[in-house]
Parts: structure tokens; C-alpha cells; sequence
């Protein structure tokens, strides 16, 4: 995810983009450039925050310009890796946001066809393609050019040989134009504009905007103009940078449809080789897990993944505990969003040094996690702001989905139609997660429910287990109830002694192997006479016998069933801590990466 800002008008370009990134810089934050038309094209980068890029530009007096905030996804965080990236001859240039999944062969095209590259992105092909189509129109040659693209793009370009303009276009990621006086902004999200306009025009897939200081001109890759209506933003500006949401967690939460499909692009095609990974297969005969807090479900949740679809024998470790006590796995798979944390980040040292292979499971390249793992699986989910993980932890969660069916597949335990099947399901893996977040009035209505309690449990068997156990971490984080989660086998064993009318059990019962063993703990509960509330599979009437409540979610196999009753457990957590009114991004005494031992 990173931000993007054009702008034409009467002010200082400069200054109102470096004030737009400023205000997208949640959307992505390792390094940060301007271009600006004055006479010619001047280009600024810096890496770092966007104040770094502000103290160390001139003040220059264009009209047009673009701007990038970066979330490096391909290539390490440096000013050559930083947007805006121009074609070989300086006379173009782009910021883009997204991932173009067949650069590497348009790259090689373009190699052939005698032009230079001077950076390791996916982005900088854009800029040489429309060096390529240009005759004399840019809005002319972006559109050829966006014709070859595979993958996710909001583009904005611009050039020194037609001033007066910028190009925009888009496919499966953010741009919104703001509609100005003798002046017109277009951007990724609207608090980049807020302050000058709140007149705003969508752009959809597949339309490309040529933009001026006195008009708005919106067209099909047919060229054929498309009459947009206006729309007007009510939003204040912190609000806006929230999308409307009252948290940065909700939105987050919300984001999820379109992180999963991030965290797969390039990764499964319905043809062979169906699963993707680009990592060597030596050394995956045994593995370990290691990670901290939620990475750490993950991770167990890994190893049911692993040894079921992959046959694979799995450790899981606490990152603190591995250091000094882990067993050497020939492979070590470490599991950090931030890829900062300390007790992590000495495992993997430890690894290292005892000469496993090491893979590290990130959601942010070029950090220091990604420096010391010999490979690297981007998780893809954008920067996340609220201190409690949520995307990142399904973006986790499918990742590890990704290397178990990538492993299964090329150490022969899984054949070819199981395979195909299992792609075939994770394609509808957004929508159904859409449909789960439609049901967030039921879920608000469970909360309502629990808010005022002292003690909830959480349960579940296998996979569940551990989603069970981020469930209660979500809700004692953010709403400061005591939560626990248990493998539901356990509860008869010492935690019984706590149920009451007043202890909620939320049970995780999915139609695998294990349902009819999680119906009868549901019913030992029961007979204990704490409210249940069920997280079942639709379809599942015998259910509404046992439970008092019950959340559905749309039928999925194992182990694609843990993510969308995941989302479930966080919407829950959320409004739990909404109706107690906590500070849902901010809870006491947490941060969200912990860089000491
Ligand atoms: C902190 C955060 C947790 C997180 C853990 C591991 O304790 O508060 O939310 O799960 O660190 O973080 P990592 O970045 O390594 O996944």
C-alpha cells in the first residue's frame, strides 16, 4: 500500500503535495519523492519519513506535480527504489500504487528494446512503457500502456513535453479526484485534498482521467468520455484519514477483502504450478515456527496447516523461549508483522547461527527481520495503525495457508485435484469475508451481550484452538475484559471451576473431524449453565440445540474456515470495546512492535 497525489492549479505544487503525503503517510512511510514541471521535470526523493524529503528539497515554483509515500513491496527501501520513476530520457514520470505482476517479463521486453532501468520496482516498466506508446499524446500513451499491465494500479503520470496536465488511471487500487476552482487534485484517499476541496469524483477500474487546471476529463481504455457526477465529503480531516471509520482498527478490519487478495496476487493460478512461492524446497523436511503475541497463533494455527496439508513435521516456539531453549530445525520460519520484534529477531539470530534455513514471514520489507532471514514471504497487507493486529494476522494466517499447499504440492502429499481445489476456494476467499462483514449488526448485537462481563472464554479444537486463543487476546486487549481461550478439550480440566451464568463461552464449531467432540463440551458447558454463543458453519441447524447464540459463516474446508471466523472474532472484540469505551487504537500499556528482549 503507499500513497499517490497529483496536482494542477494556480499554487505551489510543491508545497500542497508535500502537505498531501503528509497526510497519506498512513498508507506507507520507508521513503518518500516529488516530481514537479517547471520548464523542466524535477525530481526529489528521499527515504524515511516525508519530513526528510521536505527539509532536503529547494523550494520550486511549479504548478503541476506528483508525489508518492512507499510501502516498499518490490525492491529494498532507497532513493532509487523511491517514486516518482522516470523513463530514460527524463521527459516522464510516474508514482504508481499497487503490484504489476508481469514486470519481470516486461521488463525484459523493454531491456531488448534498448532502454535503461535504474531501479529494482515493478513500478518503473510503467514509466518506460509510456516512453514507448507516446506520439504525441499522454493520455494516448498511458492507456496503451496500461493495456500490457497484469496486477493492481492507480497511476499517475506526468510530462515535461505536455505541462499542462496529469493522466490518471486505475485497477483494483484507490484514486479519487478532487474537483477544485482554476485548480483539480487527484489522489489515493481523500485527506490528501480535504483541506482545499471536499468536491470529490470517483475514478472506477479500468477508466483512465486526463486532468488540467480547468477541467476533468474521465474515459474507457476506449477512449469513449464518461459523464462521473460529483460527490460532496462531509468529512472533517481526521476523520477522512480513517475512511469515515470511527478506528483505524474497523477500517482495517474492513480492509480485509482486499488484503487477502494482496497477500495472493501472483501467488495461485487455476493452471500449473497452481501455488507460487519462489523459495527453494531444500531443507523442508522438518520445520519450526517461532513468533510473539498474535504472530504466535498464527503460527500454531501454521502447524496444523503444515503437518495436515503437508505432512510435514512442525515445532512452535515463543520467540523468548526459542532463544535459549529451541530445538534446531532444519528450516526456521519466523512470523513478525513488524519484522522489528526483538525476541524474533533474536531467534532467527539463533537459527542462523546454527545454520537452519531461515524464512521470515513479514508484513514490512526492509525490516530488520528481512535483513538477517535467508528468504522472505511478504504477507501484503498494507501499513496496520491500531495497535491490535487484524489484517495482518489473516494476511498471516493465508500466508501460511499459501506455504502448506506450496509445500504439500511439491513434496507429492497433496495430488493435482486437491490442489486445484483448494485454489479454487481461495479465490472466493474476499467475497466471503464480505460476507462476513455484512453480518456486523448480528456480531454488535452478540457484543451487547458480553460487554458488561468479567470472564468470557473462548474454545476450539485443532486449527481453532489457536484462533480461539487471538480471539481472547483481541478482546482482552482492546476492551480490558479477562479473556481465555482453551483447546475445548481442556476446559473440563481446571477452567470448569470458573463457569457460571455470568461466564460467556464463545465456541468455534466448524464441520471438520472434530465437530461432534466440540458439541459435546458445548454441552458440558451448557449443563453448567453458561450462555454459549457458536461460531458455526451456514447450514448448521443442529447447532441452535446446543448453543444460545449463534454467528454463521459462509461453508469453507479446513483450513480456510479460520480466516473469515477470525474477522468474526475481531468485529466482535471491536465493538465489545466500543460499547465500554476504550481506546480501541491506543489500548494502555501495549505498542504495536516491541523492540526489547
Ligand atoms: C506486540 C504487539 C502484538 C504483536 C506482537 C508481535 O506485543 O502488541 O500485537 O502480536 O508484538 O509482533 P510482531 O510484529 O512480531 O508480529
Amino acid at each position: 500500500m503507499c500513497g499517490i497525489i497529483g496536482y494542477v492549479g494556480f499554487r505551489n505544487a510543491r508545497n500542497i503535495i508535500i502537505e498531501g503525503l503528509k497526510r497519506l503517510e498512513y498508507r506507507g512511510y520507508d521513503s518518500a519523492g516529488i516530481g514537479i514541471i517547471e520548464g523542466n521535470l524535477h525530481i526529489y526523493k528521499n527515504v524515511g519519513e516525508i519530513e526528510n524529503l521536505e527539509k532536503s528539497i529547494p523550494q520550486i515554483d511549479g504548478r503541476v506535480g506528483i508525489g508518492h509515500t512507499r510501502w516498499a513491496t518490490h525492491g529494498k527501501v532507497s532513493i532509487e527504489n523511491a517514486h516518482p520513476h522516470t523513463d530514460c530520457n527524463k521527459k516522464f514520470a510516474i508514482v504508481h500504487n499497487g503490484i504489476i505482476e508481469n514486470f519481470k517479463s516486461l521488463k525484459e521486453m523493454l531491456e531488448r528494446k534498448g532502454h535503461t532501468f535504474s531501479s529494482e520496482t515493478d513500478s518503473e516498466v510503467i514509466v518506460h512503457l509510456i516512453e514507448e506508446k507516446y506520439k504525441g499524446s499522454l493520455e494516448e500513451a498511458v492507456k496503451k500502456a496500461i493495456k500490457e499491465l497484469k496486477g493492481s494500479y492507480a497511476i499517475i503520470a506526468i510530462s515535461q513535453l505536455e505541462p499542462d496536465k496529469i493522466v490518471g488511471a486505475r485497477n483494483e487500487s484507490p484514486l479519487v479526484i478532487g474537483v477544485g476552482e482554476k485548480e483539480n487534485f487527484i489522489a489515493s484517499d481523500i485527506p490528501a485534498f480535504l483541506k482545499y476541496t471536499n468536491r470529490i469524483k470517483y475514478l472506477n477500474d479500468g477508466e483512465i482521467c486526463v486532468i488540467k487546471n480547468d477541467g476533468i476529463k474521465i474515459m474507457d481504455l476506449n477512449g469513449k468520455e464518461i459523464e462521473r457526477e460529483e460527490n460532496l465529503i462531509k468529512w472533517q480531516a481526521e476523520q477522512a484519514e480513517k475512511a469515515g471509520y470511527p478506528h483505524f482498527m474497523l477500517k482495517e478490519i474492513y480492509e480485509q477483502p482486499h488484503s487477502i487478495m494482496e497477500t495472493m496476487r501472483g501467488r495461485i493460478s487455476e493452471i500449473e504450478p497452481w501455488i507460487n512461492l519462489e523459495i527453494d524446497f531444500d531443507g523442508m523436511d522438518e520445520v519450526a515456527l517461532v513468533a510473539c503475541g498474535t504472530s504466535y497463533y498464527a503460527a500454531m494455527a501454521g502447524k496444523y496447516m503444515i503437518e495436515e496439508l503437508a505432512g510435514v513435521p512442525v515445532d512452535i516456539e515463543l520467540s523468548s523461549e526459542y532463544r535459549y531453549f529451541g530445538k534446531k530445525r532444519r528450516t526456521v520460519l519466523a512470523i513478525t508483522q513488524s519484522g522489528e520484534t526483538a525476541d524474533t529477531i533474536g531467534a532467527l539470530k539463533e537459527a542462523k547461527m546454527y545454520g537452519c534455513k531461515t524464512i521470515v514471514v513479514t508484513n514490512v520489507i526492509g525490516s530488520s527481520a528481512t535483513r538477517f532471514a535467508d528468504h522472505v514471504l511478504l504477507t501484503r497487507a498494507g501499513p496496520e495503525i491500531g495497535v491490535a493486529a487484524t489484517k495482518t494476522f489473516t494476511a498471516q494466517l493465508l500466508t501460511l495457508m499459501l506455504f502448506s499447499l506450496y509445500l504439500g504440492m511439491k513434496n507429492g502429499k497433496l495430488h493435482a485435484n486437491e490442489i486445484k481445489n483448494y485454489v479454487a476456494e481461495l479465490k472466493r476467499l474476499p467475497s466471503i469475508v464480505e460476507e462476513v462483514l455484512e453480518r456486523e449488526n448480528e456480531i454488535k448485537e452478540i457484543a451487547k451481550i458480553i460487554h458488561d462481563k468479567n470472564t468470557v472464554f473462548f474454545i476450539g479444537r485443532g486449527i481453532n484452538y489457536p484462533i480461539a486463543l487471538e480471539g481472547a487476546l483481541k478482546l482482552k486487549e482492546i476492551s480490558y475484559i479477562h479473556a481465555e481461550g482453551f483447546a475445548a478439550g481442556e476446559l473440563k480440566h481446571g477452567p470448569f471451576a470458573l463457569l457460571s451464568e455470568e461466564t460467556p463461552v464463545i465456541a468455534l464449531a466448524s464441520k471438520d473431524r472434530v465437530y461432534e467432540k466440540v458439541m459435546g463440551n458445548i454441552g458440558e458447558i451448557k449443563a453448567r449453565n453458561s450462555p454459549v454463543i457458536a461460531i458455526a458453519e451456514e447450514g448448521d441447524e443442529d447447532i441452535t440445540n446446543f448453543a444460545d447464540h449463534v454467528i454463521y459463516y459462509p461453508k469453507l474446508s479446513f483450513p480456510l474456515f479460520s480466516i473469515p471466523i477470525a474477522v468474526i472474532l475481531q468485529l466482535l472484540a471491536y465493538h465489545t470495546a466500543s460499547l465500554r469505551n476504550c481506546p480501541i487504537d491506543k489500548p494502555r500499556n501495549l505498542a504495536k512492535s516491541v523492540t526489547v528482549e
